[in-house]
């Protein structure tokens, strides 16, 4: 059997592939490609690992109708159109667990660097531009015993949860669609309504996937509900956050700053007014992007895969 690799990958997914007996045809140039072109490369496949968040809609499954199995190297699935595949009987698999500490790492950069200013002038030092200490100038705003709230806490936010109680011995609260008993034995974590994580964090990191229930659910309204001197961290979507919502809320100061390692659309525009607020921390959608954990994502994808190739179930199945 063939399978098509999307975009480069560790080779120790590549090796896994070849031991158990499947043909990898990968995306040498490790170039983006189009929907088109994505189709193409899959016609004469039996299996796909695919890297990144390319639209795998109706239209794309519709035409690829004969793979036997998807292996998402992601744990979000929103790109792809579950319910088709599940009609056509492909099955879909991503990869949870993972890289939850790594991406909880980058929320909890994200969180020391805004609240501590970190990036805000570091243009200027690369510009020599920066003249002298300043007693009162960079002042920021220390985590220790303050309440980080957790909009939907599952692993990954679960995994922020524990460095911030260890770290700064801050107090969890949380909001999900039910109650974490493991996080509230872990990190004393409570639940909380939407309205009381809004009003009570001073820092909000976001651990949900995006859906039709969180999508924009940070938005106006909320950001008029939170702290003035609030932070909102988002290593999830781009699209759990109305930007432009959130470009005003932060011109007018009704939060206090904002890092983001997801945007919408990705790549940011370059003219986004976000990149040039000193208060607002960007990072290129760098969550999961560690050696390590990268390597255990397209290993496990591999997996998925090599069970699919042998008509068993795939472990990380999404669509059963
Ligand atoms: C994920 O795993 O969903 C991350 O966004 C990286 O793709």
């Amino acid at each position: 059997m063939k399978v098509f690799v999307s975009r480069n990958i560790p080779t120790a997914a590549i090796d896994v592939l070849k031991e158990y007996g499947l043909d990898a045809h990968i995306n040498v140039d490790n170039k983006h490609l189009t929907q088109d072109q994505l189709i193409q490369e899959c016609q004469d496949v039996d299996l796909l690992l695919n890297v990144g968040h390319a639209d795998l809609d109706k239209h794309f499954l519709e035409s690829c109708k004969h793979l036997k199995g998807i292996a998402l190297a992601s744990v979000g699935y929103d790109h792809v159109d579950l319910q088709t595949a599940t009609a056509l009987r492909i099955p879909v698999s991503n990869t949870p667990g993972v890289l939850s500490g790594a991406t909880a790492d980058v929320a909890f950069l994200l969180m020391l660097a805004v609240s501590r200013k970190a990036f805000s002038r570091a243009h200027e030092v690369r510009e020599g531009k920066w003249k002298d200490f300043e007693f009162m100038q960079d002042l920021g705003i220390e985590l220790n015993g303050k309440t980080l709230g957790i909009y939907g806490l599952g692993r990954i936010g679960l995994e922020l949860a524990k460095k911030a109680k260890a770290a700064y011995n801050m107090n969890i609260i949380y909001y999900n669609r039910s109650r974490n008993l493991e996080a509230e034995k872990l990190v004393d974590a409570r639940y909380v309504n939407f309205d009381d994580l809004l009003s009570q964090s001073d820092v909000i990191s976001l651990h949900t996937n995006l859906s039709a229930e969180t999508q924009y659910r940070f938005n106006k309204d909320a950001f008029r509900r939170m702290k003035k001197s609030a932070i909102l961290i988002n290593t999830a979507r781009g699209k759990v956050v109305h930007e432009k919502d959130l470009i005003e809320a932060l011109q007018l100061g009704e939060i206090w700053g904002a890092g983001l390692d997801v945007s919408n659309p990705e790549p940011m525009s370059p003219s986004n007014p976000l990149l040039d607020m000193p208060n607002v921390c960007v990072l290129p959608h760098i969550g999961s992007a560690t050696i390590e954990t990268r390597t255990q994502m397209a290993v496990m994808a591999a997996n998925n895969l090599i069970a699919a190739k042998n008509s068993n179930p795939m472990m990380q199945i999404v669509n059963k």
